[in-house]
């Protein structure tokens, strides 16, 4: 997804918005660009590639203007180049934009037929050439024009626009990515989240589904989609100038996959006493007594711990439960249990997919929970319940702690489902937790494997194709496993359920593709360590990932990466550290950009 922020300030704004988008680069990445308001005229710089192009341009051009607005773009429409990059400009206004306009083809036809001449391949500049007819043909003021222009557009953006001859004046609207605005001594602010805004300010507001804004240096007015003015609570945002650190560390998936420890443990906290290893109350309005079967949904990384999910929710709680990707759940046409529940897992509670087939599931009358990062965002909004996980501000695009800090909720929330339908006593319940509770020391002595991890994968890291395996929990961490190495090494990797290696991924088995097993000793271990020998006797090369004895009883293979012991349904919590390591290492041995991915963004607000 695009970053966006504007400013009113009280000196030359250029520079605090280049600031402000790279704290916003992890969302999107392949173009920039700053447009400002000097001496009443619209000026810009826009580059294609990363920020850094863009700072070269403002080097050798500096923009002066006390009122301005800034994109970090993750292309949809158009090509990532200059052309393309935000903010669109014409002789009246400039905007950024962040979404998509569905109906844009039809603007852009209707547009043109009334000679107005495009210079984007974007859906987004629409958005400007709407505004600039307004103004034109009809005489307009800024806030009219963009009311019109909002009631022509369909589709899911945020926007904000800066307009020509009026250097105290920011338009914002968003409608399905969030906005918020901040407010300084004398100046004022707009961004995509408030930490963008957090080196200016920490008194934020958001704005609601389908409001608009006008800002000036004095205040701020917000309306909603009526037209009609409304109040929306300010908020002290604990986001902070210093979480956009590396903290020594090279990038920071290698810092959030260390910080891993920590922030389960804080998780962990929001869910249990752990004075006597018991459940805290949470999640009031989620009674899984009542319920008859419980829906699960997610995209990427989320999904896959929603996945691991279901085997708890199944065992612990005997509770039916239907997973599926977001984007395939919200169309399909699902017999929603009477008395249902559903999950949505997301670490932005931004993703398009995600929020689309939660409101799916709301029509249909199923009682909603949130498993989100961000509190303050659309998923964590729309739902009944909120299970916010404290994993921190998640920077690299690839998935690590929010991943483990999504299982550990889950984990709490599988425990619950089983207390509230009565089938696990006290002492299972503390049995439960107290082994959560030793996740995160598990955790950190498995980051203590990292320097043997590194000379593995420097191997793994020539390969072309590499499969992953595991059953049971290990199964989704095989799939876990297989997408984050594709991410960030771009080496081609699957995951498979072990059982299914036979039904044809065997075909692929020579001494040219590594196969990593992921099999602790569980029930599931035997089964596992037989497909592991089935890929031995075809000239495979396994990689077997399991604890002391697990490693022990294997027999020769061509590479081992031990890891602690661990409750057998909870290994996935200390098993993702050794996979995450990999395509760490992986990716880094190729030089890849880790944090950065190409074609990547870290939350995707587009279907
Ligand atoms: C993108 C990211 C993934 C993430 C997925 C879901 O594809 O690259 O790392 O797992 O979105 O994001 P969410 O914010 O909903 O967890």
């Amino acid at each position: 997804m695009c970053g966006i922020v504007g400013i009113l300030g009280g000196g030359d704004v250029a520079i605090p918005i280049f600031e402000a988008l790279k704290r916003l680069e992890y969302r999107g990445y392949d173009s920039a660009g700053i447009a400002t308001i000097d001496n009443g005229e619209i000026v810009r710089r826009r580059a294609a590639g990363k920020l850094n192009a863009l700072h070269e341009k403002l080097g050798a051009a500096p923009l002066a203007g006390r009122a301005g607005i800034g994109h970090t773009r993750w292309a949809t429409h158009g090509a990532p180049i200059e052309e393309n990059a935000h903010p669109h400009a014409t002789d009246h206004v400039s905007i950024v934009h962040n979404g998509i306009i569905e109906n844009f083809r039809e603007l852009r036809d209707e547009l043109a037929a009334k000679g107005r001449n495009f210079q984007s391949a974007t859906d987004s500049e629409v958005i400007a050439q709407l505004i600039t007819v307004f103004v034109e043909e009809e005489g307009a003021a800024p806030i009219e024009a963009f009311r019109k222009m909002l009631g022509r557009v369909r589709g899911a953006f945020a926007i904000a626009a800066v307009f020509a001859g009026n250097d105290d004046l920011i338009l914002a609207a968003r409608k399905g990515s969030p906005l918020a605005i901040g407010r300084g001594d004398g100046e004022m602010f707009v961004g995509s989240d408030a930490f963008a805004l957090a080196p200016f300010t920490n008194r934020v507001t958001y704005l609601d589904e389908g409001d608009h804004a006008a800002i000036t240096r004095a205040g701020f007015e917000v309306f909603d989609g009526s037209g009609a003015t409304v109040k929306r609570r300010e908020t002290v945002s604990s986001a902070s100038d210093a979480m956009v650190d590396k903290d020594g560390h090279r990038h920071f998936m290698a810092k959030e996959i260390h910080e891993q420890p920590e922030v389960v443990g804080h998780t962990l906290a929001r869910f249990v006493d752990p004075t006597d290893a018991s459940l805290l109350a949470f999640g009031a309005n989620f009674d899984f007594k009542k319920l008859d079967r419980l829906t699960i949904s997610a995209c990427g990384t989320a999904y896959y711990a929603g996945l691991i999910a279901k085997y708890w929710f199944e065992k612990w709680a005997r509770l039916p439960v239907e997973i599926d990707i977001a984007s395939e759940l919200r169309y399909r046409d699902i017999p929603y249990a009477e008395k249902g529940g559903a999950i949505f897992v997301s670490q932005s509670g931004e993703t398009a997919d995600t929020l689309a087939a939660l409101r799916e599931a709301k029509a249909h009358g199923q009682r909603i929970g949130a498993v989100v990062n961000v509190a303050e965002s659309s998923i964590a909004r729309e739902a009944d319940d909120i299970f916010q996980i404290n994993a921190g501000p998640e920077i690299g695009v690839a998935s690590t702690k929010a991943f483990t800090c999504q299982l550990v909720t889950l984990a709490c929330l599988a425990i619950k489902a089983g207390a509230d339908r009565g089938l696990l006593s006290k002492d299972e319940q503390s049995g439960l937790v107290a082994a959560l509770m030793e996740i995160p020391r598990l955790i950190a002595e498995a980051l203590q494997q990292e320097a043997a991890i590194e000379k593995i994968s420097a191997e793994l890291s020539k390969a072309r194709d590499i499969l992953y395996i595991g059953r049971g929990v290990s199964f989704p961490m095989a799939l876990e496993g297989a997408l984050k190495l594709k991410e960030i090494s771009y080496i081609h990797a699957e995951g498979y359920a072990a059982g299914e290696l036979k039904h044809g991924p065997i075909a692929l088995i020579d001494e040219h593709v590594p196969v990593v097993v992921v099999a602790p000793s569980d029930r599931h271990y035997e089964k596992t360590i037989s497909n592991m020998h089935e890929i031995i006797a075809r000239g495979g090369r396994p990689l077997l990932i399991s604890d002391k004895r697990g490693i022990k009883a294997a027999g020769d293979v061509w590479a081992a990466i031990e890891a602690p012991d661990t409750h057998p349904l909870l290994s996935p919590l200390v098993y993702a550290v050794p996979v995450q390591l990999l395509a760490y290492f992986a990716a880094t041995a190729k030089g890849t950009d880790v944090d950065q991915p190409r074609n990547l963004a870290k939350s995707v607000t587009v279907e």
